[in-house]
């Protein structure tokens, strides 16, 4: 089993969609798929058309009392630990105690028979469930919108991962995403440019396209149901393959 972790303290970078479709499209591979959803904004949930959830049904007891991981609500074909906004406040439960943000990490061990992958979908900060989330991948798949905003995040980033890894040395960036490219902006090629000379190892871009995103999420389904002959499933389908290749997952991933 392994476990991938969708990070960026900045919002809007696609972390959200790419934990939901890129998820989808590994269990069209194939894959034995948990999502878990640590945003307590909930926008996975939502996405997948799994909201609202209670409680109870969240990572919030295994976060803040150590807790087994509850059972996962099923949703097109996938497995999903959901959110619901009390997330929120398992941070300040979670300051009092020591280890708590490895109690992720812990439980997820129990699981390594059930899935192939688990993809964990981290909130929009830097805060204890951001680092719950972190510490408790094996790698950090990290989207970055080509765009000025995205370049300015890479400082607090790089200060981030560097704090994780005292506790979790092995702790690495097993991908790096630009997302939201739109290659006719001239500002867009130099801002890829910078990302090209500067992370390692980094993705094809993934294009800027509104409606089909959008829509999807009005409509509860991963862009390979809702959309599947669109130009956003082709990308879906580019960026799942490059992560399987970046992180070697042992999937026989069809059409290549
Ligand atoms: N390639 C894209 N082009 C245009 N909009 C996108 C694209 N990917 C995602 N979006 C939209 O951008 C918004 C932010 O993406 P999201 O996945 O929520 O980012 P994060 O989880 O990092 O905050 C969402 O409304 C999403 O539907
Ligand atoms: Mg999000």
């Amino acid at each position: 089993m392994r476990v991938l972790t969708f990070f960026n303290h900045a919002g809007g970078a696609m972390k959200t969609s790419l934990t939901r479709d890129v998820g989808y499209a590994l269990a069209t591979f194939g894959a034995r798929v948990l999502l878990i959803d640590l945003d307590p904004q909930a926008n996975l949930t939502d996405w997948l058309g799994a909201g609202p959830a209670e409680v109870e049904q969240t990572a919030f007891e295994t976060a803040a009392s150590d807790a087994p991981l509850p059972a996962p609500v099923e949703v097109h074909g996938l497995h999903l630990i959901p959110a619901s906004v009390d997330l929120a406040m398992v941070e300040g439960r979670m300051m009092g105690v020591v280890g708590a943000q490895l109690h992720l990490r812990n439980h997820l061990r129990d699981l390594r028979e059930r899935y192939d992958v688990v993809l964990v979908d981290s909130p929009p900060s830097l805060g204890q469930l951001a680092v719950l989330g972190a510490l408790a991948a094996d790698q950090l798949v990290v989207p970055v919108p080509v765009r000025d905003k995205g370049l300015r995040g890479l400082t607090g980033l790089t200060e981030a991962l560097r704090t994780y890894r005292k506790v979790r040395p092995d702790l690495s960036v097993g991908l790096y995403v630009p997302t939201l490219y739109n290659r006719q902006r001239r500002h867009d090629q130099e801002t890829l440019e910078v990302l090209q000379r500067t992370l390692s190892p980094l993705a094809t871009p993934v294009p800027q396209r509104e409606a089909v995103w959008l829509d999807s999420n009005t409509a509860g389904e991963p862009v390979l149901k809702y959309a599947p002959s669109s130009p956003v499933a082709a990308d879906v389908l580019r960026v799942t393959r490059e992560v399987v290749e970046a992180v070697r997952l042992p999937l026989a991933v069809p059409g290549e």
